[in-house]
This record gives structure tokens, sequence and C-alpha cells, in this order.
């Protein structure tokens, strides 16, 4: 391992999938001491998206929008203008909508951001989700394992201009030594060892994003859905620091 992955070590983000507002506002309010960066996704956004852009404000928090744009290049741009605002430090599209997709969202951050004099937000192109294995590739008509069609996309996503990509750790390795360090890596799929994995088909342990170099480590489950999601977020915290 080289020296600058032990000076950085992944940034722990929390997902705050549940399903009311008033267990995600807690959530923030005693994870946000920890340091961590929260990921709103589709159940809080959809759900309750004004509250927990609140509960986030009041604690000063940073979060990821975690909405997996996918759509026309023209809608895409609308989308992403409405939904950046401050504290919004990135956001998410995918990658199979293509170059022009991309592109259209990475210039509506920069616009909406310019606008409202706030820095950007980056923009992270999901490649493969972490749901899916090698053997549900082939039936979405996608040739190659999940690493491969993981580089192609985030070339794709790298010349469209995206800060980085979504993927797992399992292809951190490969992203870094052909884009280099600066080129981001979002990574779900994170399980401690001997937790569950639910639906999470190419998943690794917090050691593991440490070791590979992975830049953001995403933790939904483990950590909202533990008795005491303090304890479980700061064992984790301890894993990925080393
Ligand atoms: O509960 P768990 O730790 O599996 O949560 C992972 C989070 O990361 C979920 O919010 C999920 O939507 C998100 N995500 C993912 N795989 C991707 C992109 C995002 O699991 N490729």
């Amino acid at each position: 391992m080289n020296e600058a992955l032990q000076v950085m070590p992944p940034k722990l983000v929390v997902a705050l999938d549940v399903p009311d507002p008033v267990r995600a506002a807690a959530l923030v309010e005693r994870l946000a001491p920890l340091g961590v960066l929260f990921k709103v996704g589709y159940e809080a956004f959809y759900g309750y998206g004004d509250a927990i852009r609140e509960a986030l404000a009041a604690h000063g928090a940073e979060y990821a929008l975690d909405l997996k744009l996918h759509d026309i290049p023209r809608t895409v741009h609308a989308a992403v203008r409405s939904v950046v605002k401050p504290g919004v430090r990135l956001l998410t599209v995918h990658a199979l909508g293509g170059a022009q997709m991309l592109d259209a969202a990475v210039d509506a951050a920069n616009e909406r951001a310019a606008e409202l004099g706030i820095k950007a937000p980056d923009v992270y192109a999901v490649t493969i989700l972490t749901s899916i294995g090698s053997e549900d590739l082939g039936e979405l008509g996608l040739i190659g394992g999940p690493g491969e069609n993981a580089t192609r996309l985030a070339a794709l996503a790298r010349d469209a201009r995206c800060a980085g990509v979504v993927c797992s750790v399992r292809e951190v390795a490969d992203l870094r030594s052909f884009f280099g360090s600066e080129f981001g890596t979002f990574c779900p799929g994170i399980r401690p060892a001997g937790t569950a994995h639910g639906d999470q088909k190419r998943a690794a342990t917090p050691r593991e994003a440490r070791e590979a170099g992975a830049g953001f480590a995403v933790v939904g489950r483990p950590i909202v859905d533990d008795a005491d999601p303090v304890s479980a977020a700061r064992a984790i915290l301890s894993e990925l620091e080393g």
C-alpha cells in the first residue's frame, strides 16, 4: 500500500434509507458529530425530501444526492438544475445514459451552482450496480464481467468530465490504475465481516475498501438498521481508518 492511501482513508457515507423523516432526522443528529457524509437516496428524497434537506441544513451537514438520473440529456439537464442546492456535495447519474447525458449533467451542475454562488457538486456516474453480479450482465446484453463494464463506463464518465464513478470496491484498484487517484470512487456494498449482504452481490469489507483506495465507502443498513447506529458507525470508521 502506498503512503497516499494511508493518509486518506475512504470517507464514510451513511445512506439515510429509512421510511420516515423523524427517524432520518434523528440519525442525522446522532451521526453528524462523527463527520460522516450523508446520502439521500430515493426513499428519503421522494418520501420527505424537504424535511431531510432541513434536517441536514440544521446540522450544517453536506450530502450526496443519489438519484441515479437516467433520461434524455435535456431532461437530465433540467433535473440537475432543480436539485442543485447548498449542501449537495455530490450527485449521481447513470453512465448508461450515455456521453451526451453525462455531459448535460455536468454542465447543469456547473451552471446552476454558478448562479447560486456555491461550489458545484461533483457528478458521479453509476457504472454497474453493486447488486448486479457477473451472472446478471449477460441477460442485460452487456458483454464481459463487472470489471470490464465498469472500466468502459468509467472512461465514458471521465471524458464527460464526471468527477468519478459509483462502483464496487472490487473495481477500485483497476480504476485507479487506469484513470489515476484523482478520479473518484464512491463505493456502496460495504459490509463489515460477518454481516448480512442482503441484495448486494459485489460486497466488500471496510478494510478492503481502505486497502483498495476507495474514495467513499457507502453504508446503509449495517448502520441505520442497527439498534446502536453510532457504535456501528464508529466500528466501521475505525476499520476504514485502519
Ligand atoms: O444498505 P446498503 O449498505 O446496501 O445501502 C447501499 C446504498 O447505496 C443504497 O442507498 C443504494 O441505493 C446505494 N447504491 C448501491 N449501489 C449502487 C449505487 C448506490 O447500493 N451502485
